[in-house]
Order: structure tokens, then C-alpha cells, then sequence
């Protein structure tokens, strides 16, 4: 296998090949077992500095890749928006130039416009990690979902996955998308019309509006949360009924004819898209998930920081 990753920087999973994808695994495999030591670091990353730059909300994903890149021995500066000079008017590219002045070799990043991590990937010298683009991708969320999948039913190829809910504001259902369709796995999405998007069939994948017929066809459900942050107008009438339509219940997954895996990439609100049973049940893997994004992230990170230029 090729030890180097295809690209410079990940901005999507859709510049990913399926040889990247397995490299990155392959790599975090070996990180997995560094983090169950009682010693959980490597000195990989000595001579890196890393800038977590969030422009947006964040718990997991922010604390995974600063953890990530601590276990690395990476030296880590954490920067957010809501209290920085970005509130007195200064542009993002001021901003990260600013910050690349003082000798920082990566950049992760959360900004709320699509598309901003590949801008400043081909604008700085530094290279770029996307953390969420908006409405865009969310390439580590699909690379340690994957991964958990993997984890939990062996491999990928040939599983079936149903992505549940907001599927239209989701930068996690487009990056599990490319992920899971390069390799192998066949793909579903269901939610209610108006949260599926009008270009969903030229991504190759199932739809279904019934979440019983839904449930009943995969291995895997993936129940996203409703983005009620990013919706400018009503795309249903009230969160109840979408629970009672699309919320997963215990009954519901105890009476389906097969056990399946729930996945949800988190932040969960109980009760809406999932229940608390469910959420705690021996089906769920969301803490599995949370586990493997420290390992994944370490993966991503370790094979960038192999195609930085040491002086
Ligand atoms: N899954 C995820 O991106 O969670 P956070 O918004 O808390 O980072």
C-alpha cells in the first residue's frame, strides 16, 4: 500500500481516493492502540504547531483534534471567533495570515460558509484540515464514521446505511455519502421531502420516506439532528410530529426483523431524533464513534504533517 495520502490537504472526502481512505485507517488502527496505553502519546509531531481556528459552534470535533494533536506532541493554539478581532472586522484571510505569521504549520478549521477550508487552502502555505464548511462536508465526522462501521461489523463494502433526518443541511450526510459510496457500502437516505435535497439522486443513493421500510432494509442507521439553526423557513409543522414520523424509538428498533447499529454524529437531542433508550442501548455505537474520532483525526493529521517541507 501507498504510505503517502493523494492530497495536501482534506478539505472533503470527495478529493479522497479509496486507497486515501484505507490508508487513513490503516494509520489510525495503529493510534487506537497508543490511546488505550497508559502512556497515550507519540513524539511524532515535535517540531509541528497546529491552529485550531473555530468560526462556529463546536464540542466534539473541537476536543478531538486539539486531544489528537496533543497525543501527536504537536504544539497546539486554539483560537474562536466569538472572542477574537474577527468581531471588529478583520477578513479571514487577515485573520489566518495573522496567525501563520507566527510560524504555524497547519491549519484546522470551522466556518459556517461552504466551500471556506478549500479557500484558504489555495491562499496560505500552511496546510488545511476542514472541520465543518457549513452546509458542505465534514470529512473526519464521515472518516471515523466509517471507521466505526468497520469497527462494529467488520468492513464497509457491501453494508447497507440509511442516513435519518436533515439531510439538506447536513454537511455529515454528504461527506458519509462519498465516504461510504468509495467503499463499497450501498447508501440510503430518509427524512420528509422538503429536508431531502432536489440533487440527491445524482449522488447514487436510495431515498425513503418511510422510516420503517428504511429501517427495516440497512445494518446501519445514521439519525442526524435537525439544524433548526440553519432552516430560515418551517420545513415541517413542529418538532413532534417529525419525532413521531421519523424519531427513533425502542419499539421501533426492537421490532425490526434484524439488529442494526445507531449511529449519530452528535450533538443528540433526545426525544426528537432518538430516544434516551436508544441512544444508551447495546445497539448504539455514539460513544464508539466519539472514541475512534481521537484516533482518526491523530491519522489525518500524522499522514498531512508527512508532506510538510522540514528546514
Ligand atoms: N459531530 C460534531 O461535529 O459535533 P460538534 O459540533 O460538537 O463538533
Amino acid at each position: 500500500m501507498n504510505n503517502n495520502l493523494s492530497v495536501e490537504h482534506l478539505t472533503g472526502i470527495k478529493d479522497l481516493t479509496r486507497q486515501d481512505i484505507e490508508l487513513i485507517f490503516k494509520t489510525a488502527d495503529n493510534f487506537k492502540d497508543v490511546i488505550n496505553r497508559p502512556i497515550k502519546k507519540v513524539p511524532s509531531l515535535r517540531d509541528i504547531t497546529i491552529a485550531n481556528l473555530f468560526f462556529e459552534n463546536s464540542t466534539r470535533t473541537r476536543l478531538s483534534f486539539e486531544l489528537a494533536e496533543k497525543r501527536l506532541s504537536a504544539d497546539v493554539v486554539n483560537f474562536s471567533a466569538a472572542s477574537s478581532s474577527v468581531k471588529k472586522g478583520e477578513t479571514l484571510i487577515d485573520t489566518v495570515n495573522n496567525i501563520l505569521s507566527m510560524k504555524v504549520d497547519m491549519v484546522v478549521m470551522r466556518h459556517p460558509n461552504p466551500g471556506a477550508a478549500k479557500f484558504l487552502s489555495e491562499r496560505i502555505g500552511a496546510k488545511v484540515i476542514n472541520a465543518g464548511d457549513g452546509t458542505h462536508e465534514h470529512p473526519t465526522q464521515a472518516l471515523l464514521d466509517a471507521f466505526s462501521i468497520r469497527e462494529a461489523l467488520g468492513e464497509v463494502e457491501g453494508k447497507k446505511v440509511v442516513i435519518v433526518g436533515d439531510i439538506l443541511h447536513s454537511r455529515v450526510a454528504l461527506s458519509n455519502i462519498y465516504c461510504l459510496q468509495k467503499l463499497g457500502a450501498e447508501v440510503m437516505v430518509c427524512g420528509p421531502t422538503t429536508l431531502i435535497p432536489k440533487y440527491i439522486h445524482e449522488l447514487g443513493v436510495k431515498v425513503e420516506h418511510n422510516l420503517r421500510k428504511a429501517l427495516e432494509w440497512c445494518d446501519v442507521a445514521n439519525m442526524l439532528r435537525i439544524q433548526l439553526e440553519r432552516q430560515d423557513i418551517k420545513y415541517f409543522p413542529s418538532l413532534r410530529e417529525y419525532s413521531m414520523q421519523y424519531g427513533l424509538t425502542k419499539e421501533i428498533l426492537d421490532s425490526l426483523p434484524k439488529e442494526i447499529k445507531v449511529m449519530h454524529p452528535g450533538p443528540i437531542n433526545r426525544g426528537v431524533e432518538i430516544t434516551s433508550d436508544v441512544a444508551d442501548s447495546k445497539q448504539s455505537i455514539i460513544l464508539q464513534q466519539v472514541e475512534n474520532g481521537v484516533a482518526v483525526r491523530m491519522a489525518v493529521i500524522y499522514l498531512l504533517a508527512a508532506k510538510i517541507e522540514r528546514h
